[in-house]
């Protein structure tokens, strides 16, 4: 660990526990960036450090073929061209949860698609799959969701939240970025239609570089909703002088789903920000993370807090939540003493990835507990 803990020079200046919210970069995947950064000096690129944008890294963490993949440049972006592929007939219904982000629910808002969207309420915290199961019927196309929820960490069965959707015809569309890089995400083995995730949190890569799973039954089915050069088969322009501009002939891969060129810095670093997740391995750091999280949800109940994210091990991935007096106070009283949080949801969001100790969280506790009882 003391080892591992030197690629992290954050550890040195801060207990740095929000990786929920933007995480600090490593130092291989700043060592990848300066690289690029130097070679462009003299368009001297090493084209294996960022040409295939780290997708096949990606589609081994979440067990997808690379082929379909598709880089993008945020999750937002990634939910937006999920919601304009499937074509969602006008009152077509769109199943989601009062626990999403902004960037679940918005793309299916646009008045201009005319979707009746239909929230599941949570209940202390947790959305019940009996509630989804009612709420989905034969009008719905899609089910929108986090694998984990933003502010209370609540983690979604997917398996059994896509087989819900897949009776009734409809995709799963879903929001990974508060859990690739946390915990195992298995697309094929919880039938996953639609993934996006960006890599500045728990992938722990630079922002600006993201990718979008598109399950491979599907990708043909549709038309890229943006398109440009990188929409087409490679063929077309590796072997004509001129691009046809007359007929595009979209790539058969998810490849289909990029219009333009990517930030080549940005997905260097995120090639290289997953690559050292693998080598970690994904269920050592799951394992890690739980075993954090538990420890921290002992020691803050333990100290009198009420824990926001569900208790159940099965329901949570790296984001814990208790409730605190003042939290956007407690945050910058933390902050001034180097210890990274948030304030979310009348509480303090704590996500702890797999390099963090007992020790930092011991800190934490301490420290949270002090400023409580002054804002008592
Ligand atoms: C669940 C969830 N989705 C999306 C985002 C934002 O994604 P992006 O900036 O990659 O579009 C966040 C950021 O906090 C988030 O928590």
């Amino acid at each position: 660990m003391e080892k591992m803990r030197e690629n992290f020079p954050v550890t040195r200046t801060k207990t740095f526990l929000n990786h929920a919210a933007m995480s600090p970069v490593s130092k291989p995947v700043a060592g990848a960036m300066k690289k690029l950064i130097d070679e462009a000096t003299c368009f001297d690129f090493s084209s294996e450090d960022w040409e295939d944008c780290g997708k096949p890294y990606f589609a081994q963490l979440i067990n997808a073929r690379t082929e379909e993949i598709a880089r993008i440049e945020n999750t937002s972006m990634g939910m937006n061209i999920a919601a304009h592929v499937i074509q969602a007939p006008r009152g077509a219904k769109i199943v989601t949860t009062d626990l999403e982000y902004p960037s679940v629910t918005y793309p299916f808002l646009r008045k201009s698609l005319g979707l009746n969207v239909h929230y599941v309420r949570n209940i202390n915290g947790k959305i019940l799959l009996e509630d989804m199961e009612k709420a989905v019927d034969d009008k719905t196309v899609a089910i929108a969701v986090s694998h984990v929820e933003y502010a209370n960490g609540f983690r979604h069965d997917l398996r059994a939240v896509s087989e819900i959707a897949h009776r009734h015809g409809a995709y799963l569309i879903v929001d990974a970025i508060q859990a690739a890089g946390a915990i195992s995400v298995d697309v094929k083995r919880d039938g996953v239609d639609f993934l996006a995730s960006a890599c500045y949190k728990w992938l722990m890569g630079p922002s600006g570089a993201g990718y979008l799973y598109v399950r491979k039954e599907l990708i043909e089915k549709f038309e890229p909703p943006f398109v440009g050069w990188a929409s087409v088969k490679p063929e077309v322009f590796e072997t004509t002088d001129f691009w046809d501009i007359w007929k595009p002939q979209y790539s058969e891969n998810a490849s289909r789903f990029e219009a333009g060129s990517p930030s080549i810095i940005s997905f260097a670093g995120a090639r290289a920000a997953i690559k050292l997740l693998l080598d970690v391995g994904i269920d050592n750091i799951e394992k890690r993370i739980l075993e954090l999280t538990d420890y921290l949800i002992n020691e803050l109940q333990n100290a009198g807090f009420t824990l926001q994210t569900p208790e159940d091990r099965v329901c949570r991935g790296g984001i814990v939540n208790f409730k605190v007096e003042n939290p956007q106070k407690m945050q910058e009283q933390l902050a001034e003493k180097g210890i990274m949080v948030t304030a979310r949801a009348s509480g303090i969001r704590v996500s702890p990835h797999f390099y963090n100790t007992k020790e930092e969280i011991d800190r934490l506790v301490e420290e949270a507990k002090k400023i409580e009882k002054q804002h008592r």
